[in-house]
């Protein structure tokens, strides 16, 4: 696809990074502060890319209006201000870390778009510092 758009949203969110099928000092040693019992919270940022053909008429790609009403009804609507872990139901399986959220936000996104649209890239930030992408 020769021009992509991004847009970039934020939402907040706690979690804890858990596997439920190893032992408690196994994940101590993983995942240290963020195996907390009681989960901490991240002001996340989502980037989103999405490729396709500017259409001529309107000089636009897709409406990012429509983009970031598809992302607020697949991803942050069911996230902002939830414990990740216990509260959104497709996520109830996964650790939430920053790449398995990528990954699943990736496949929410990517059916609603609309035709001629396809998903290029999500990206999540957890902070300032590290952000996890996903691309097929
Ligand atoms: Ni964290």
């Amino acid at each position: 696809m020769p021009t992509t758009l991004t847009v970039r949203v934020f939402f907040e969110a706690a979690h804890r990074l858990h596997n439920p099928a190893k032992p408690d000092e196994w994940n101590r040693s993983r995942y240290g502060k963020c195996n907390n019992l009681h989960g901490h919270g991240h002001n996340y940022v989502l980037e989103v890319t999405v490729g396709g053909d500017v259409d001529p008429a309107t000089g636009y790609l897709m409406d990012m209006k429509d983009l970031k009403e598809i992302i607020g009804r697949t991803v942050v609507g069911e996230v902002d201000h939830r414990h990740l872990n216990h509260e959104v139901a497709w996520l109830a399986d996964i650790i939430p870390t920053a790449e398995n959220l990528a990954a699943i936000f990736f496949r929410r996104i990517a059916p609603a778009l609309p035709p001629g649209v396809v998903l290029e890239a999500v990206t999540v930030h957890e902070t300032d510092r590290n952000s996890a992408s996903f691309r097929p």
